[in-house]
């Protein structure tokens, strides 16, 4: 038997008001043709005032709960993977305990951006592991909104707010069930090809998200290759032996890119950047709750989770469900 970090259960959450191309084009100088030809992006949620990371992200966390047949009360450990967090501080986590009415527990944040939530899964996993906590909440919530800049076209058209979250339980397992492999990696010296110009400690302020697009695209398809490779090979596996791919949903094309790097056929990818826009940490989770309810994503699948970001960080993860 091997001590494993099992998925449980999945959930998510979106905002009451999405948005289309065509509406954004009317307070920027866009068009949804170029949206969807540079990115695959038809739509984005949009958080009112009333939703927060918080509240999206214990949204989320109460669908998972459910899925996996668990109380608030039976988790030992939160980690929020988010960027936007509703204050500077307590931990977003903290707050996400509170509207759940979970007692006692472990929960903190984990900031590495877009590649947070698979920052957050290996952390997770760790400590499921070594015996911290025998049900932990993974979540990703983001309000990107939040920080966009909206006279910048070149940015605030492709980000959107929402959250995902996942159970993990530990079990001791016979089979290949729960998380097999998780890679991360961080180059800081691109910190300045993704980021957001202020903060806390330089300008008290929030400030906007900032983004040389082309540089970071072309080392996302480089490192999301590459660290696919890793994982594969960590579990011994091929690419054909992948059920489906749960990519971080930044843009189709970088989605493709890496996809016919690794030979991987489209129809095993999971798609959503065309209705949610790029949701930073929540995107992936958001994407595996959808793949699992519409009944694509099922038991015994192996299921491999990737995301490139601001730091630049990346990461990736295999699973058996
Ligand atoms: O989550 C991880 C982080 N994010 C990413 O992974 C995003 C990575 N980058 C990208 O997805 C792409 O680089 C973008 C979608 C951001 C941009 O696509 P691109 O094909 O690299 O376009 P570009 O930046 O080279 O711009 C091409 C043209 C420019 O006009 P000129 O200089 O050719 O006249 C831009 O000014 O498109 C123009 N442009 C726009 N036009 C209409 C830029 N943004 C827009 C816009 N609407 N929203």
């Amino acid at each position: 038997m091997t001590l494993r970090a099992i998925l449980a259960g999945t959930g998510s959450a979106l905002p009451r008001t999405r948005v289309s191309n065509a509406e954004l084009a009317e307070r920027v100088d866009t068009s949804d043709e170029w949206i969807v030809e540079r990115t695959g992006i038809r739509f984005r949620h949009i958080a009112e005032p009333d939703e927060t990371t918080a509240t999206l992200g214990a949204a989320a966390a109460k669908e998972a709960l459910a899925a996996a047949g668990l109380q608030p009360s039976d988790i030992g450990l939160i980690i929020v993977a988010t960027a936007t967090p509703d204050n500077t501080f307590p931990a977003s986590a903290t707050k996400v305990q509170a509207i759940l009415g979970a007692p006692d527990c472990i929960a903190f944040d984990v900031a590495a951006v877009c590649s947070g939530f698979l920052y957050a899964v290996s952390v997770a996993d760790s400590m499921l592991r070594t015996g911290a906590a025998k049900h932990a909440l993974v979540i990703g919530s983001e309000t990107f909104s939040r920080i966009l800049d909206w006279e910048d076209r070149t940015t605030c058209v492709l980000f959107g707010d929402g959250a995902g979250a996942i159970v993990l339980s530990a079990e001791d397992v016979a089979d290949d069930r729960g998380i097999l492999a998780t890679r991360l990696h961080a180059e800081g010296k691109y910190c300045d090809m993704l980021y957001v110009d202020g903060g806390p400690s330089t300008t008290g302020t929030v400030g906007h998200v900032r983004m040389q697009g082309r540089e970071v695209f072309r080392h996302a398809v480089t490192n999301l290759a590459s660290v696919l490779g890793e994982v594969m090979a960590d579990v011994g596996l091929a690419a054909e032996d992948i059920d489906w791919v749960v990519p971080h949903q930044a843009n189709k094309r970088i989605i493709d890119a890496t996809a016919k790097k690794l030979g991987l056929p489209a129809d095993r990818v999971v798609l959503t950047v065309d209705q949610h826009a790029n949701t930073s940490a929540a995107s992936v989770p958001l994407a595996l709750d959808l793949a699992v309810r519409d009944g694509r994503i099922k038991r015994g699948d192996l299921v491999v989770l990737e995301a490139m970001g601001g730091g630049f960080t990346w990461g990736a993860a295999v699973l058996r469900i």
